[in-house]
């Protein structure tokens, strides 16, 4: 036997071993350790090298199943008709290329007005329910395709899953299939119990769903918070269903069975793919998980015309998102000094694709996390990136941890300027104790967020340029203003026009608002809103440095910390002069009338607490937040069971979840203006 073949066949035994703890782990225990993409990545090696050497496939390697054989204690159903599974893809292209192999198959229909069903591929498992007169007689899960493992008992528990159909025409004998899951809420108040009672939390809706079929007691299963959508027929007799499956989806609704309003029917590949973009951009806001678009050949004669391929129909495929979740190595954990001096760990990772971009940084917050997670430098991590949210280290891998791997340790010194760090009381942060003049990564972060977008939204003054102005020009937000063009221009990479144009941009950001100014000043904990509310409620700075703590916590969205954090801040004499020195350098703002910010009862908004979130493309926030209070409204940072209204700008996130979850009343830009214009 040759080298190289020895060399895989050890590779094939090890890679094996490896699947087959995480089948036991995944279909047995309920309790991944790695994410699916993880798992994925080491069956296709194993494919791959048993397709070069095809000697070494066995019966027994898992290249050879697909799902798992039942669990001892449930007993076993052999499908009527096997339950296949989903051919991928990944990319628009392997779409199009799905879409035009069904048009060569098909020949004389026309691709471009072929009809397909695309509906949400739910993350969670699916079964087969066997209706015997309209009566559910068995529930099954997929198993290994062919047999299944009979959870009647805990299916019959799932309120969404009818126990007898009503309607006309129903077949003597009925399997419908679809998808048991766990929605995002549930999940989260399930976890947050576990949690609480010591129990051990799911590590995401699918195996919540899976873990609680698979209960041997049914009154466990009735406790866990699942729900069901249909998404097939399989075997029919002494019946007939109409000739489409959108239409059968329909009919199946009809007699009471629960299906996804988001089925439609849709049209050649660019119909395919817009439905894809479409659904991607609602996702997070959808109540339950998805990880992906199936599109099915509508019309079953053209269905039957296309047929399998082994466990696969040719006329259907998932479109799959990409990836949330990605297994990689932590380089090195470095400490990053933010605005506020707080000194926080930020993991070096290999770059890595998750969530449809490349991630190399994420942050760990603070020392307590850093702990609570162990994350160590050297360790495999599973990193996650949903939606548009910021990666982060979900954990470490265990298993896969080098000899050696040590945790690191909270720095007693600043690493920018060396002056000590502490943590003050249980605070979880660290600070470097330097303050801005002293730190120079203090005073970039500070200068950063006094020229940002909205602060003083000095157009220009990029980081590279603020990195190099901190290092000896501008120690204070008010050198900014003492700067010239010809000062600038002999910086390097600074052209005279450039120069001119960020002195200009600093010269224009003279002319402000008092909640921008007040939020440049980086008071902590004093966001947009805050800022917003502070000078709505004071009118101007001087009462604001006139405002005890009382009437500071008077101020919607101020409460005892935030108080604190304004009274020292102005407390400051270094402060007191900064702020002197701006407004002596020419910074104005309009007056504010503060009568505007009484309640009116007559208003839209009157009594009502309303959160922004997301991005407004017409209106400012600060400009929304302000019309809001003038029309009697509340405006609050953070949805609660008190908000009675979200405003949902573009890409809004866990906010606009958070409100769908407690069922508030939720309203686009478009609807905010109009009664803007109507009030
Ligand atoms: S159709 C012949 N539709 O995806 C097609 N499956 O990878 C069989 N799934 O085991 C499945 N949502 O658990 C279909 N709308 C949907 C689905 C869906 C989720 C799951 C299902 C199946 C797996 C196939």
């Amino acid at each position: 036997m040759s080298d190289e073949f020895e060399i895989a066949r050890t590779k094939a035994a090890a890679l094996t071993k490896e699947i087959n703890a995480h089948n036991h782990r995944y279909y047995v225990l309920d309790d991944p350790t790695v994410p699916d993409g993880e798992y994925d990545r080491l069956l296709v090696a194993l494919q791959a090298i048993e397709t070069q050497f095809p000697e070494l496939v066995s019966p027994t390697s898992p290249t050879q199943r697909v799902g798992a054989a039942p669990a001892a204690g449930f007993p076993v159903v052999t499908h009527a008709l096997p339950m296949l599974s989903l051919g991928n893809a990944f990319s628009d292209e392997e779409l199009e290329r799905f879409v035009v192999r069904i048009g060569e198959r098909l020949g004389a229909v026309e691709i471009k007005d072929l009809v397909f069903s695309a509906e949400p591929k739910l993350d969670g498992a699916a079964v087969s329910m066997m209706y015997v007169d309209g009566m559910l007689e068995r529930a099954a899960t997929r198993g290994d395709g062919v047999h299944g493992e009979d959870i009647t008992h805990n299916v019959r528990t799932i309120r969404s899953v009818p126990l007898t159909l009503t309607g006309a025409d129903i077949p003597d004998r009925l399997e419908v299939r679809g998808e048991i899951f766990m929605p995002k809420a549930g999940f989260i108040a399930y976890n947050e119990r576990a949690e609480a009672t010591g129990e051990k939390p799911f590590v995401n809706p699918r195996n919540a769903a899976a873990g609680s079929l698979r209960q041997l007691d049914p009154a466990l299963t009735a406790r866990r918070p699942l729900d069901m959508y249909c998404y097939a027929a399989g075997l029919v007799e002494g019946g007939t269903l109409p000739t489409t499956h959108t239409d059968t989806l329909a009919k199946l609704a009809s007699w009471g069975l629960k299906t996804n309003p988001e089925v439609r029917p849709v049209t050649g590949a660019e119909g395919c793919i817009e439905y894809y973009q479409a659904l991607e951009q609602r996702r997070a806001g959808l109540p339950y998980e998805i990880d992906g678009v199936v599109f099915k050949v509508d019309a079953f004669d053209l269905q039957e015309t296309l047929g399998n391929v082994s466990r696969a129909p040719r006329w259907a495929i998932a479109r799959k998102f990409p990836a949330e979740e990605a297994v990689t190595v932590v380089r090195a954990i470095e400490w990053q000094v933010g605005r506020t001096g707080a000194v926080t760990p930020v993991a070096r990772l290999e770059p890595v694709f998750v969530g449809g971009v490349t991630v190399s940084n994420a942050t760990l917050h603070n020392i307590d996390e850093l702990q609570r997670k162990d994350i160590r430098p050297g360790d495999s991590v599973t990193i996650r990136r949903a939606g548009d949210v910021i990666p982060e280290i979900v954990g470490s891998i265990l298993e896969r941890r080098p000899s050696g791997a040590e945790p690191v340790a909270l720095p007693s010194v600043c690493p920018v300027c060396g002056s000590p760090v502490e943590r003050i009381g249980d605070e979880s942060v660290a600070r470097c104790i330097g303050g801005p003049l002293v730190c120079t990564a203090q005073r970039v972060e500070g200068l950063k967020h006094f020229s940002s977008r909205k602060a003083m939204d000095i157009e220009g003054l990029g980081s590279k340029l603020i990195e190099q102005l901190a290092q000896d020009r501008v120690s204070s937000p008010a050198d900014l203003y003492r700067l010239t063009a010809e000062e600038l221009a002999q910086l390097d990479r600074m052209a005279e026009k450039s120069a001119k144009n960020v002195i200009a941009a600093i010269d224009k950001s003279k002319q402000t608002t008092l909640p921008r100014f007040l939020f440049a000043l980086g008071i902590r904990d004093v966001g947009e809103t805050t800022a917003e509310s502070l000078a709505m409620h004071f009118g101007s700075i001087e009462a604001l440095l006139a405002a005890d703590e009382a009437a500071l916590i008077d101020v919607e969205d101020v409460g005892p910390v935030v108080a604190k954090r304004v009274l020292s801040f102005f407390g400051n004499p270094d402060m007191q002069v900064l702020i002197r020195e701006l407004r002596a350098l020419g910074i104005v703002w309009p007056e504010i009338d503060t009568t505007a910010d009484e309640s009116d009862h007559d208003h839209f908004f009157s009594g009502k607490t309303v959160v922004l979130t997301g991005t407004l493309s017409t209106l400012n926030r600060t400009e929304a937040s302000a019309r809001i209070k003038r029309l009697g409204g509340k405006v609050t940072s953070s949805v609660t069971s008190k908000t009675d209204l979200l405003v949902a700008g573009e890409k809004a996130g866990s906010k606009l979840q958070k409100a769908q979850n407690l069922e508030i009343e939720v309203i686009d830009e478009e609807t905010l203006i109009r009664i803007f214009d109507e009030s």
